[in-house]
């Protein structure tokens, strides 16, 4: 599918959010491990979490699903069924992820699988701290690379320090502590998202954190619960970038998830100059929320690296469209786990908006980012990922002439209303 945005005026109105990707995904999973009843609200129907609905379903888990509401038979941290077949991931690296850690602790063999995209992304990383608590993987490239085979068993507790900040690598070895006697305690170089700890902590679990460790308390009893999954601060700040950028705009959105560990777009537009308010900040489940209003303003560019980077890894591609039209350079360091997500996103952003006639130099772990461009606009490819899809659409608000981006059907995999919702926006003009 080919969608065509052009620019008409400024942005007005309130975004209805979809439901936190992270946070979905870890209320069925855990859902699914505890005992009784959950019932989730919110949840975000997506292609990746409806991915990992299928595959619970596969390991012999009830789930009803009806839109945005999701409610999951806990079968207990002993109750899953050996599957018949292959579990497919599709795109979403987390339910692979995630998995893997599950199923390294299952007495039953399993294999995962996972679109074009997926089966290039190491798997190693996580597979690595698995096989040292006694699971059995075998996958291509010496268990790097999908699809995987487990063969999982009865677990030894790990105390294991990440190479990289990764929420999916500690809450893979975090779930797998689950089936473990004793401690499991996860330690990473910069602290990544803490939804699984979050979640595990409401279902019941002993976890403590302190700095970058987390410990775990094996063979916790979880029982089952209600769950309010929060708006997706990684689906807002395409219109908050969209909003700052596009003269005249107002927008409120409320419901934003506002989690520490997710919050670092705020941050960064804030530092280049964005009027974001932050208002009725309150806690629901164990994760803050917030509603924003977000009113156009002028950029500046900034430079940005070390810890602030896992805080907005998913934001990068949206962060340049803001830095193309802030006054300045911006500089953005660190950041090479972007080449493995759903694309190489600095390659992606590079090229692709090269097209619409932007200059945008990559380097080894980052972009650099001139400032004040006039974008023509044109045809642009976003290569399956959902998050380059999305900014394109969001650069197209400031193009001269008309974006036309290809292959724009895989907004559905975080964001299935994103089309409907910037059109909405639009119309009140
Ligand atoms: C996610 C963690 C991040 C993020 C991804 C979702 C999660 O990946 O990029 O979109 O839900 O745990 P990494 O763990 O690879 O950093």
């Amino acid at each position: 599918m080919q969608i065509t945005i052009a620019a008409q005026g400024a942005l007005r109105g309130e975004v209805r959010l979809p439901g936190d990707k992270s946070i979905s995904h870890r209320a069925a999973l855990i859902g699914a491990l505890a005992e009784g009843k959950t019932e989730i609200k919110g949840f975000l129907p997506g292609k990746d979490c409806l991915a990992t609905l299928a595959c619970l379903r596969q390991l012999g888990v009830t789930i009803k699903q009806e839109g945005t509401t999701v409610v999951v038979q806990g079968v207990g941290l002993r109750g899953l069924r050996e599957p018949e077949t292959v579990l497919d991931c599709g795109n979403s690296g987390t339910t692979a992820r995630l998995l893997c850690g599950i199923l390294a602790g299952q007495s039953f063999f399993s294999i995962l699988t996972g679109d074009d995209s997926l089966r290039q992304r190491p798997m190693g990383r996580v597979i690595k701290p698995l096989m040292e608590m006694g699971a059995k993987v075998h996958g291509r490239r010496g268990g790097d690379l999908l699809p995987l085979a487990i063969t999982g068993g009865r677990l030894q507790s790990l105390s294991y320090q990440t190479p990289v900040a990764s929420a999916q690598l500690k809450s893979a070895v975090l779930l797998a502590g689950l089936f473990a006697k004793g401690k499991t305690v996860v330690t990473e170089p910069e602290l990544s998202r803490d939804h699984t700890e979050r979640m595990l902590a409401a279902f019941g679990a002993k976890i403590i954190t302190a700095g970058n460790s987390v410990t775990l308390e094996g063979q916790p009893s979880l029982v089952g619960r209600r769950i309010q999954i929060p708006g997706d601060i990684s689906s807002a700040a395409y219109f908050i970038v969209g909003a700052t950028i596009t003269p005249g705009s107002e927008l409120f959105i409320p419901n934003v998830g506002i989690n520490p560990t997710r919050t670092g777009i705020l941050d960064v537009l804030q530092m280049m100059g964005a009027k974001i308010k932050i208002e009725n900040m309150r806690v629901v489940n164990s994760e803050p929320l917030a509603d924003l209003y977000v009113q156009s303003s002028e950029l500046r560019g900034v430079e940005f690296g070390g810890e602030l980077i896992p805080r907005l890894i998913d934001e990068i591609p949206i962060i340049a469209v803001a830095a193309l039209f802030a006054h300045g350079r911006t500089v953005i360091k660190d950041a090479a786990e972007l080449r493995l997500k759903e694309t190489d996103r600095l390659a992606a952003i590079t090229e692709e908006f090269a097209q619409l006639g932007a200059k945008i130099i990559p380097t080894a772990d980052g972009l650099i980012i001139d400032g004040r461009q006039q974008l023509k606009g044109g045809i642009a490819y976003s290569r399956g990922d959902h998050r380059i899809a999305m900014s394109l659409a969001i650069a197209a608000l400031r193009a001269q002439n008309p974006v036309i981006i290809e292959d724009a059907n895989c907004v559905e995999i975080s964001y299935p209303q994103f089309w409907a919702t910037i059109n909405n926006l639009q119309k009140v003009n």
